[in-house]
């Protein structure tokens, strides 16, 4: 396990992206609907949305994808949707990492057939180079990595442990 970023680091970080978002995403007749994409986003999330200064709701789903270990297939299913009707409303997906963009394809899709204002991507880590999917960036990014090392912590787990670990490490 080796440190990249520390809790430092990333508590810093955070506070920018805060910032970013609040000058970006304009102000809407209704609440921004800021979605956590379970699990490994949970902690990001909680820490995210407390930098945010107007009222937001906020909304939990989880998804399942079908693959083996650290690969990701492309074929993903909600298991546990939204509370909230996105329809008419500005949407922010706060999630841990974009690594080939299946993932945030797949829920800006679903979130703009569901007639959503707008959907924002904001992500912990970014990993272009593991992008399949062409044109998914997201909005906001904490760090982009240059590789594709494995990291884990901050709410990002190797094989269901390790979550708990306030900074984030390489494998
Ligand atoms: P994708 O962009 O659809 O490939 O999926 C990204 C998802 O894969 C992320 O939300 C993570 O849950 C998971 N993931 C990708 N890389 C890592 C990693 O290095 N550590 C932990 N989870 C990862
Ligand atoms: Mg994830």
């Amino acid at each position: 396990m080796k440190t990249l970023y520390s809790k430092e680091q990333i508590a810093k970080r955070i506070k920018e992206l805060g910032v970013e978002i609040e000058k970006k995403i304009p102000l809407g007749d209704t609440p921004l609907i800021c979605v956590c994409v379970l699990r490994g986003a949970a902690m990001f999330f909680v820490d995210l949305v407390r930098e945010l200064k107007r009222d937001v709701k906020w909304d939990f789903l989880s998804l399942s994808s079908y693959g083996s270990g650290q690969v990701s297939s492309g074929k993903i299913e909600v298991v546990d949707g939204l509370r909230n009707s996105v329809g008419g409303c500005d949407v922010l997906v706060i999630d841990d990492i974009v690594d080939s963009g299946h993932t945030v394809e797949y829920l800006r899709d679903l979130f703009v057939q569901q007639k959503a204002k707008n959907v924002y991507i904001a992500c912990m880590l970014d990993k272009p180079k593991g992008r399949k999917v062409d044109g998914i960036k997201a909005d906001f990014v904490g760090f982009e990595l240059e590789g594709l090392p494995f990291v884990g912590g901050y709410g990002m787990d190797v094989d269901g442990l390790k979550r708990n670990v306030p900074e984030i490490f390489v494998v």
